[in-house]
């Protein structure tokens, strides 16, 4: 129970096309994330699955159901806020048990289930304080348990860690992942945060101004990117994007010019592609290393994190970000020497798509 589709859904605001045309499948059991910049469509669209926004064009199916005109209440989902969203006059308990008494459950059947729910939240000791006596983790945990106890088919989350401070905030993502694991539901999670998707997701949907830009496993949209919007959004440090032109091609083994001072690079797979055309060639910090022999640059910020260093450069105009395991010696100020390793790196068209696997 609990897969949702979305046929070509779309949205307006007045003119303004905030959710342009969207199909989307996701799986019983999967839990999916809603990633991109603030104001891509990300809320519009988890809020047209839940019900509380209409929908313009398309349908929403739940388990192969039309719910394109039906009530919230009726759908079968549970919505989990950024801002809690709980009463400030009802105690943890009175939150979580509200929906099952509206609904006519007998108070014994009420109490085990709320305290079941609470159980699996570890917060049993907090069922007798009101939202106002609880920090934001604990309030944030009630309406993740006032979900739970309507035993949903799909859960929605919508940010629900942005206001939690950062040791709180991969706490309370562990435990999403948890339940995720023990109650085996769907699940939604809409977050601006791409770590989050990274930690959490078993398939990414990747959304800008209102359509998907891919959709794929974590692993997929960071080594695989489907353009370079993808490419910049997924990861951080960014992935260098390099302006370049395919100087020659011989087999899978591409010849790429950088331009003047940064000289050409060899790059060998199955890359679509051909001699003259003008590219983009993506590089993750991770893939360039110091290295006598290599491309000047200028550093001109060094961050130290302790286990890995994170080197921003500057070589022949064009800004590099380096990112090396361990505690580089190098300084902001100082010049170093630079190795490009292209083996797994991205190559994007004149348009901005992927061109790998193409070849
Ligand atoms: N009620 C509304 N009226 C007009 N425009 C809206 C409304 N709600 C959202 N928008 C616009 O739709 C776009 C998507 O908004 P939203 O889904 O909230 O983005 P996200 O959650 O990804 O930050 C934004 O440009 C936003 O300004
Ligand atoms: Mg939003």
């Amino acid at each position: 129970m609990g897969s949702v589709t979305l046929r070509e859904v779309r949205k307006l605001y007045g003119t303004f096309e905030a959710i342009t045309g969207i199909d989307l499948q996701i799986g019983q059991g999967e839990l999916a994330v809603f990633v991109g910049p603030s104001g891509c469509g990300k809320s519009t669209l988890l809020r047209m699955i839940a019900g509380l926004e209409d929908v313009d064009y398309g349908d929403i199916l739940i388990d192969g159901v039309d719910v394109t005109e039906t009530a919230p209440a009726r759908r079968g989902v549970a919505m989990v806020f950024q801002n809690y969203a709980l009463y400030p006059h009802m105690t943890a308990f009175g939150n979580m048990a509200y929906g099952l008494r509206r609904a006519g459950l007998p108070a014994p059947e009420v109490e085990r289930q709320v305290r079941a729910a609470a159980r699996m939240l570890q917060i049993e000791p907090l069922l007798d304080r009101k939202p106002r006596a609880m920090s934001g983790g604990q309030r944030q945990r009630v309406a993740i348990g006032r979900a739970i106890v309507r035993e949903p088919k799909v859960f929605l989350f919508d940010e629900p860690l942005s206001n939690l401070d950062a040791a709180l905030r991969i706490e309370t993502r562990a435990q999403i992942a948890r339940l995720h694991r023990e109650l085996g539901a769907t699940m939604i999670f809409v977050t601006h945060d791409q770590v989050e998707a990274m930690t959490l997701a078993d398939r990414i949907v990747v959304l800008n101004q209102g359509r998907v830009e891919q959709v794929g496993t974590p692993r997929e949209v960071y080594h695989h990117p489907a353009n370079v919007f993808v490419a910049g959004f997924i990861g951080s440090p960014a992935m260098n994007l390099l302006p370049a032109t395919i100087a020659s091609r011989d087999g899978d083994r591409l010849t790429l010019s950088l331009g003047a001072d940064l000289g050409e690079v060899g790059l060998t797979g199955a890359y679509g592609g051909r001699a003259g055309d003008s590219v983009t060639l993506g590089l993750r910090p991770e893939a360039m290393t110091l290295q006598a022999d290599g491309i000047p640059a200028a550093v001109t910020l060094a961050e130290h994190l302790g286990a890995e260093t994170i080197l921003h450069l500057t070589a022949a105009g064009r800004t590099l970000v380096l990112k090396s395991p361990g505690d580089l010696a190098a300084e902001g100020g100082q010049t170093v020497a630079v190795a490009l390793n292209t083996e797994g790196a991205c190559l994007f068209d004149a348009a901005g798509q992927s061109l790998s696997g193409r070849a």
